[in-house]
């Protein structure tokens, strides 16, 4: 006997995002409609507009068939993009592993901010340099080189297993000319100074871990989150290093906790920086430290 087809009533694409809606209200989802329209509609290859505009048209059995499996491993907790295995970020299309955190919308803030500071260099030098600590999935450095030329990079992790990830996406969005890795623990092996150097450290209290959410803590890298007792460890270490590695007139551009400012803040003035500017994610938090060195 035939085993029972997974689309056994033809199901139309609307049908499907009903079901998988549904299915994520049923299991506590946080985004019940955002996640089914994601899932629906990265892997059926359509846009928002057509899942609007073709709700009525039927999903054959096969694509039913992928769809319903990844609203199964969605029910079970594991984030969206992790179970499509990319993520956008700035405009560019990156691969994730397990090694990677998931690159998130409030860390284009910082390459928002480093943009106009990558073109005033270009201006001046022809050439913007710039140094990503802790690159992961290279998000960060791929998406300043994605936007602007005539920029170069070196990222860096002490996991070898994200450096792989990232020379990927490198590969993937067509910049690996202008892109280097190196293993290394903050600056312990990187050579030679930059115009900019930027970071997504981790920043967690390591007490506070336990309380994140099943998504963040099962489904993101330990070492990307684990920032020590008071979550400033890689702060100190980057504050402790940048002027050996800034070149003349170099920034330093920092993700922070939404309540690391100050701290963060008093850590690089201690280490002979001044503060050039804060700024806020889009949900209004602070996010973001550009430094420069002062005197
Ligand atoms: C919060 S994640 C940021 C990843 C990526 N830059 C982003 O914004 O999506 C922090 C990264 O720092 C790396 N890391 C942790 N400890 C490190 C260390 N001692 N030296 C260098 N990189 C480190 C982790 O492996 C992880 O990739």
């Amino acid at each position: 006997m035939n085993a029972q087809p997974v689309n056994p009533r033809g199901q139309t694409i609307a049908g499907l995002l009903a079901d998988l809606r549904s299915q994520f209200e049923a299991s506590q989802v946080a985004q019940p409609e955002t996640d089914a329209r994601i899932l629906v509609c990265d892997l059926m290859g359509i846009s928002l507009t057509d899942l609007i505009l073709d709700g009525d048209r039927v999903v054959d059995e096969g694509g039913a068939k992928r769809i319903l499996a990844a609203a199964h491993r969605r029910c079970l907790g594991e984030p969206v993009h992790r179970i499509l295995g990319h993520r956008w970020f700035y405009g560019i299309d990156l691969h994730l592993s397990p090694a990677t955190l998931e690159p998130r919308p409030d860390t284009e803030t910082l390459v928002e901010a480093a943009l106009p500071l990558a073109r005033e260099v270009v201006g001046k030098k022809a050439i913007c340099k710039i140094l990503d600590l802790g690159t992961g999935s290279g998000a960060i450095a791929l998406a300043i080189l994605a936007e602007i030329q005539a920029a170069v990079a070196v990222v860096s992790d002490i996991s070898g297993d994200a450096l792989d990830a990232a020379r990927k996406n490198a590969r993937l969005n067509g910049l690996q000319d202008r892109f280097s890795t190196c293993r290394s623990n903050w600056f312990e092996a990187i050579d030679g100074r930059f115009d900019l150097i930027v970071s997504n450290p981790p920043y967690i209290r390591s007490a506070d871990i336990a309380a994140l959410s099943r998504e963040v803590k099962e489904h993101d890298p330990l070492l990307a989150l684990d920032g020590g007792p008071d979550g400033l460890d890689a702060y100190r270490a980057i504050a402790e290093g940048a002027s050996r590695h800034l070149a003349e007139g170099g920034m330093v551009l920092l993700e922070t906790g939404f309540d690391q400012h100050e701290d963060v803040i008093k850590i690089f003035r201690d280490a002979a920086f001044s503060c050039l500017s804060q700024l806020k994610d889009i949900g209004g938090n602070d996010r973001v430290l550009v430094f420069g060195k002062a005197g």
